[in-house]
């Protein structure tokens, strides 16, 4: 399709994606005690309408005291396969293949919803199982000053939740999902096994970097038991957390992951500590493709690049030098859903409208076959008179 990367099929295992876009993970907080309800079928649908190749749904949590708020989705029962299998078929209705990320907010678990006060929530009585919900982390060590000292999990109780991350995953394949993503990133419990500035255990899940891998080592293999072998596994990592630990660390996972049937790593940063997830440089577009252009070449595995990617030429550049498989646009396709339709009329694709549904794409082919579609891409001029461009 006239050459352009953003618009090319990409096989993973048995599963194929249209394009190269994916929309990423993102919270809604809008569930009601774990259930999806009709805003998650909208946003999941208007992305999938829109064009993305990919529509992962938000971090699902894997047990109870894993939801970072009162908002979350869940994962940790039977009872939310059908729910979340509606998701799945209206995604698959238009032509996208539907992903979930599994998550568990670890040492961060029971906080507002970010635009009710960033930080952890105080106890209200509406909520029921607020002891229950005790924060759990691989450390008693909390996240900072301002964050409530979380209860260390004992060893069986790490075991326990490896379990619960398998269940989780056998139920996501059973509502229908083609493609998982972990979350091992952002400062969530995965990330604060990997980090020793959260992980002080002393038993095989502490101590060395291996031990620390070990966590989320394990939760793969118990994934990929009940997760098929035709359908993709993907890890978020913060490929580099600025307190520790960096690319070559990640590098180490992504080669062990791999070997443990991971076939991308979505390549993400910060979130350990409370300093912006930007290292401490001046953010910038592209600033995490770094990360992804790192694990991609030295760990010889697909990478996803995530953050600052707004423009559909920026994108086309990234996969043209080589530097990720697929790109994720999170922010920008909240500001405009059908960024994919955008992308591909400025970037001058053959049937920019081939791929999305009639109810739009025929209105819109026959506006474009008639010369009103084309429009100029603004960001290579815009970044030459910034200087943004990394
Ligand atoms: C509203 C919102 C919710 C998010 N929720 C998640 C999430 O559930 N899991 C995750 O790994 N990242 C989450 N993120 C991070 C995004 O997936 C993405 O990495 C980040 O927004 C940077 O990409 P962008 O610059 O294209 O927005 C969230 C971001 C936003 C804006």
């Amino acid at each position: 399709m006239s050459g352009i990367q953003l618009f090319s099929p990409l096989s993973v295992r048995d599963v194929t994606l249209r394009n190269r876009i994916v929309v990423p993970p993102m919270h809604q907080y809008s569930a009601v005690k774990g259930f999806p309800t009709d805003w998650h079928l909208m946003n999941a649908g208007k992305f999938a309408a829109g064009g993305a190749g990919l529509v992962i749904v938000e971090s699902t949590k894997v047990e109870r005291r894993g939801c970072g708020t009162v908002g979350d989705l869940g994962i940790w029962d039977d009872k939310f396969i059908a729910p979340l299998g509606r998701l799945v078929k209206f995604i698959h209705e238009q032509n996208a293949v539907a992903g979930i990320q599994l998550g568990h907010s670890g040492r961060k678990a029971r906080a507002n919803r970010p635009w009710e006060g960033d930080g952890p929530l105080t106890r209200r009585p509406e909520i029921e199982d607020w002891d229950a919900w005790t924060p759990v982390a691989p450390s008693a060590i909390a996240h900072s000053e301002k964050w409530p000292v979380p209860r260390a999990l004992g060893t069986a109780e790490v075991k326990d939740l490896v379990e619960a991350w398998g269940q989780a995953g056998r139920r996501a394949h059973e509502a229908g999902f083609d493609v998982l993503e972990l979350h091992g990133a952002h400062g969530y419990l995965v990330h604060e096994f990997l980090s020793e500035r959260s992980n002080q255990r002393d038993d095989a899940y502490g101590g060395s970097e291996l031990n620390r891998m070990r966590f989320l080592i394990e939760v793969t293999e118990a994934v990929r038991k009940h997760w098929p072998a035709g359908k993709p596994l993907f890890v978020r990592l913060s490929v580099e957390d600025n307190a520790g630990w960096g690319p070559e660390q990640s590098v180490k996972l992504a080669t062990i992951l791999k070997g443990k049937g991971v076939d991308v790593i979505d390549c993400s940063s910060g979130g350990i500590t409370d300093v912006a997830p930007i290292l401490g440089k001046e953010i910038k577009y592209n600033y995490q493709v770094p990360l992804s252009d790192y694990v991609k070449h030295h760990a010889d595995i697909m990478t996803m690049a995530v953050g600052l990617i707004i423009h559909g030429d920026q994108a086309e550049q990234i996969l043209r030098r080589g530097q990720a498989d697929l790109i994720a646009v999170g922010r920008e396709i909240l500001n405009n859903p059908n960024w994919p339709m955008d992308a591909a009329l400025k970037l001058g694709v053959e049937g920019p409208f081939r791929n999305v549904p009639p109810q739009f794409g025929y209105w819109l082919g026959t506006r474009d076959k008639r010369g009103f579609g084309t429009r100029p891409s603004t960001w290579q001029t815009g970044l030459e008179e910034t200087g943004k461009l990394l």
